[in-house]
């Protein structure tokens, strides 16, 4: 059998995508972690920010030593930036064999079988308006992962000003019900028991097929499915947030509460210079309606500091935002300009050094809010989905609650709980996580 090694940056869209590449793989190559014993190296790769597009190219560039020790080794590039870079990324690294973009994954063995024949470099970067991704079913391949991701739908058609995403993954196409059921299904009957519905904005589905069901009524068909216990999703734009969806978390006992809300600034004046479709009294309300629905949601944001024109009296709103809404963790960042997106444009761009100060806030303003929410836990039971042993003290298990907080405890030697849902004492809080002690098995493994 020949070795793969696979290397993923970026969104849960791309390890969607790395997962495919290896179930279309099964049977010819086996996973391996050293890029040196690989007969094939693969990067999917994430544009979305500048500093994401330069760690891949210092990634790719290591490997070319090893090319030239064994040029029989295939090199591939995949996902946002090979689409966005194309011909210019096997010109700038000719030891690159093959571009794989973000709507040909499906080709990956037939490129592959093409280069063996000395058809190199190989560049697949082709978007149609209206492809959907064909259904590949994951192979069984011995990890028995407890949590699964499936794409819903591909692309975006919101136009952020500042985001590359739209040209990248192309625009927004929902795959079949289905396919998407089919999936889960299989996935289940593997022994996943979370499953995390995924697009660039979810809320969106099925809106432009005729006779496709609203995102709503997916969850509910998803929710149907024997043997899952667990339903999430990502992305949603706070513009289609819709009251049915919000109902959702309070009538479907199987999703979780908690949502990715990202927000972005707390301006409005900003919002709209990033052409997000709503206010900051919008964002906010719909957060009031979401909590009298589902009091015990947590929510989670992303941040862009520095957008082009943001002074320090709107990135103050954004700090009044963060403690007025409270949320459970933040993603945050520095803005960047990126390739086609139209604030690249825009001439009042925030220095640099202002940029780290206002990230710096955010970080401690939100390190303080989390903490708070975390101690808020101690002496609570919570319900976790145990996934294995944690990575950094595997004398502990690890999971995560209903609210999407990671839970490191300890329990009773010789109990094999990967896969199960158990009852968790919290007694106390790290920087990003929670602290416990096993008390009980409700279900499984
Ligand atoms: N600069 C900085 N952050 C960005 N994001 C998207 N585009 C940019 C950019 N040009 C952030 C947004 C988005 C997250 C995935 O990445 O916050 O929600
Ligand atoms: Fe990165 Fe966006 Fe591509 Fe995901 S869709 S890999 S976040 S650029």
């Amino acid at each position: 059998m020949k070795r793969v090694f696979l290397k993923t940056f970026g969104c849960q869209m791309n390890e969607y995508d790395s997962e495919r590449m290896l179930a279309l793989l099964a049977g010819e190559y086996v996973p391996c972690e050293a890029p040196e014993e690989a007969d094939l190296i693969l990067i999917n790769t994430c544009s979305v920010r500048r500093k994401a597009e330069e760690k891949v190219y210092s990634l790719v560039g290591r490997f070319r030593h090893l090319k030239a020790r064994r040029p029989e080794v295939v090199v591939g590039v995949c996902g946002c930036v090979a689409q966005q870079e194309g011909e210019r990324l096997v010109k700038r690294m000719p030891h690159v064999d093959l571009v794989l973009g973000t709507q040909n994954v499906h080709r990956l063995p037939e490129a592959l079988r093409e280069i063996e024949k000395g058809r190199r470099p190989l560049v697949l970067t082709e978007m149609r308006r209206d492809f959907v991704p064909p259904l590949i079913l994951p192979s069984p391949d011995g990890r028995r992962p407890v949590k699964a991701q499936v794409t819903i739908m591909q692309g975006c058609d919101n136009f952020c000003s500042y985001c590359v995403v739209p040209y990248v993954r192309g625009r927004e196409v929902s795959r079949p019900p289905e396919d998407i059921l089919k999936e889960i299904e299989c996935l289940v009957e593997r022994g996943v028991r979370e499953v995390t519905l995924l697009g660039q904005n979810v809320n969106s589905y099925g809106k432009k097929e005729p006779g496709f069901p609203t995102f709503a009524e997916l969850i509910r068909l998803v929710a149907e499915i024997p043997g899952l216990w667990r339903i999430r999703f990502t992305t949603s734009h706070p513009k289609d947030l819709s009251e049915d969806l919000m109902r959702a978390f309070a009538e479907v006992d199987k999703l979780c509460e908690h949502l990715h809300l990202p927000v972005q600034s707390g301006s409005t004046r900003i919002l709209r210079r990033m052409n997000r479709g709503y206010t900051r009294d919008e964002y906010l309300e719909k957060v009031r309606r979401l909590r009298e629905i589902c009091p015990e949601i947590a929510l989670t944001t992303d941040i862009i500091v520095g957008f082009p024109g943001e002074t320090e009296e709107d990135f103050r709103e954004t700090l009044s935002l963060l403690e007025e809404v409270r949320f459970d963790e933040i993603f945050s960042f520095k803005y960047s300009d990126r390739p086609y997106a139209r604030a690249r444009e825009f001439s009042d761009k925030v220095p640099e050094e202002v940029k780290a100060e206002r990230l710096e806030r955010v970080h401690e303003l939100q390190a303080r809010i989390t903490q708070e929410i975390n101690r808020s836990y101690i002496g609570k039971t919570v319900e976790v989905l145990v996934e294995g042993p944690s990575e950094t003290r595997p004398e502990l298990l690890t999971g995560r609650t209903r609210t999407n907080h990671v839970v490191n405890f300890s329990a009773p030697e010789g109990l094999d709980l990967k896969g199960a849902l158990v009852y968790v004492l919290i007694k106390d809080t790290g920087k990003h996580s929670l602290r416990g002690e096993y008390l009980k098995t409700v279900k499984g493994p």
